[in-house]
């Protein structure tokens, strides 16, 4: 589901874990000496594209909860020698990060693994600036999932059967105070079961 990034300014290779479902980035509208933050930033692969638009003047903040991501984010960081991208360990449904701090929010296929998505629409509103914008990828459902793949352990960590209808993601964010949502780009994935084994692809 990941896009090809090789070609993008501020690309490291070893920040690309093919973790991602779009490319956020693309629509985020970054400005010079924005402060950007990615939730679920894992080893930093839209930190460190986000720190080639904001350059030296603007700031990245990585937030992920799992320490092992973090670890391989702060080698990225110190090999590359930027001392404007910081990486927190923490839950996106309880930022640490003060409220309006951030001109801009960006995030990779993260949301659909949070179990409580209003709670990270609200910290997203806490801490953007007024008039400030997120652009996330993420997996949503149109239908719905057999049991055999909501169920299935591989099926959550792989994005999937943590998502929620597309219809209700949309409705979240517009109770939560957001105005002028936009659908920047869509690619569908079709999924079935066929016995025991569970195939998602692309759909023309
Ligand atoms: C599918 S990976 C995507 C990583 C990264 N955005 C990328 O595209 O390479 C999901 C990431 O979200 C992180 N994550 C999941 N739930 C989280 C939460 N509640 N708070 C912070 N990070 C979370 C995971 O640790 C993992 O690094």
């Amino acid at each position: 589901m990941s896009d090809d990034y090789t070609a993008l300014k501020g690309y490291n290779a070893d920040a690309d874990l093919g973790l991602g479902c779009g490319l956020p980035t693309q629509f985020a509208k970054i400005k010079k000496g924005d402060t950007v933050i990615d939730l679920g930033s894992g080893a930093g692969n839209d930190a460190f594209i986000a720190r080639a638009e904001t350059g030296e003047s603007g700031k990245v903040i990585g937030i992920d909860f799992t320490p092992a991501m973090i670890d391989k984010a702060r080698a990225n960081v110190e090999k590359l020698g930027y001392n404007n991208v910081e990486f927190r360990q923490g839950d996106i449904e309880k930022m640490p990060v003060t409220a309006n701090v951030a001109d801009v929010i960006v995030s990779n296929c993260v949301l659909n693994l949070v179990p409580n998505k209003d709670a990270v629409i609200k910290e997203i509103y806490r801490v953007l600036k007024p008039g400030g914008h997120f652009s996330i990828s993420d997996i949503v459902l149109e239908g719905t999932l057999p049991a055999s793949i909501r169920q299935a352990a591989e099926m959550y960590a792989g994005c999937v059967s943590g998502a929620i209808q597309k219809q209700v993601y949309l409705e979240l964010i517009k109770e939560n105070g957001f105005v002028n949502m936009t659908i920047q780009k869509e690619k569908r994935f079709l999924c079935r079961t066929i016995s025991w084994r569970t195939t998602c692809r692309g759909r023309n």
